[in-house]
C-alpha cells in the first residue's frame, strides 16, 4: 500500500512541480499516472522512490511514514523496485553486472537463483549478458532496467514510462512481468 498525501515538491530553489498531490495504491493494484509531458509524473515517482524529498505532505508505505526515508532504506525495508524513465542502465557495465547490481542486498544463493530465472525469462538479455549495456538498444535497456528491479522480487514496483519505445513483443514481456509482481503482492491489510 502506498499513500501520498498532499505532497509538494520541486527541484532546488525552483517552483513547486507537485502542488499538493494525493493518491492511494492498494496492495495488488496497478495504478497508472496519466498526464501531459512535463506535468510531474516522473517527479512524483522520484518522490515515492526517495530520490526527491517532498517540501510538504506525507508518503506512507504499508502504513509506515517514509516521507524522508532514503531510497536504500525503502529498497531494504519496503522492497521497492524503481525503473527510471531515463539513465536507466549503467552503460559501462555488462548486462549481467547491471542485473546483479539490483540484487546486491540479497543472499548470494537467492540472488543467483533469481539471476538465472531472469536470464531464462528474457532470452534477449541472456544472449547479450556479457556485452556492455552501452551496446543495447533503447528497448533492450529498458528491459534490462526492469530485470535489475525484478531480481530482488520487489513488493512495490515503480515504473516510469514502462512501455515507451518498446516493440509489441517486448511490451508483452514487460506487462507479463508487471502482472507477475502484482500476483505476488499479497500484503496483510
Ligand atoms: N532534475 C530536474 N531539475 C530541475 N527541473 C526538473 C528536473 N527534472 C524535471 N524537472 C522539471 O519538472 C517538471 C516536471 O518534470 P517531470 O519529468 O516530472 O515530468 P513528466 O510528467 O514525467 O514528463 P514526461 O511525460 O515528459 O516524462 C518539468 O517542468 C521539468 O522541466
Ligand atoms: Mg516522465
Amino acid at each position: 500500500m502506498i499513500e501520498v498525501t498532499e505532497v509538494r515538491a520541486g527541484y532546488g530553489d525552483g517552483p513547486d512541480i507537485l502542488n499538493g498531490i494525493s493518491l492511494k495504491a492498494e496492495p495488488g493494484r496497478i495504478v497508472t499516472i496519466l498526464g501531459p509531458n512535463g506535468c510531474g509524473k516522473s517527479t512524483l515517482l522520484k518522490c515515492i522512490a526517495g530520490f526527491v524529498r517532498p517540501r510538504a505532505g506525507h508518503i506512507r508505505m504499508s502504513g509506515e511514514p517514509v516521507t524522508d526515508v532514503p531510497t536504500y532504506q525503502k529498497v531494504r525495508h519496503h522492497r521497492v523496485g524503481f525503473v527510471p524513465q531515463t539513465d536507466n542502465v549503467f552503460a559501462t557495465m555488462t548486462v549481467s553486472e547491471n542485473i546483479l547490481l539490483g540484487g546486491r542486498l540479497m543472499q548470494r544463493l537467492d540472488r543467483d537463483r533469481r539471476f538465472e530465472a531472469l536470464l531464462a525469462q528474457y532470452p534477449s538479455l541472456a544472449a547479450k549478458k556479457n556485452r556492455r549495456a552501452s551496446a543495447l538498444s533503447g528497448g533492450e535497456r529498458q528491459l534490462l532496467s526492469l530485470a535489475r528491479a525484478l531480481i530482488s522480487e520487489p513488493s512495490i514496483l515503480l515504473l516510469d514510462e514502462p512501455s515507451a519505445g518498446l516493440s509489441p513483443r517486448m511490451m508483452h514481456d514487460v506487462f507479463e512481468a508487471i502482472s507477475e509482481v502484482r500476483a505476488g503482492t499479497v500484503l496483510p491489510s
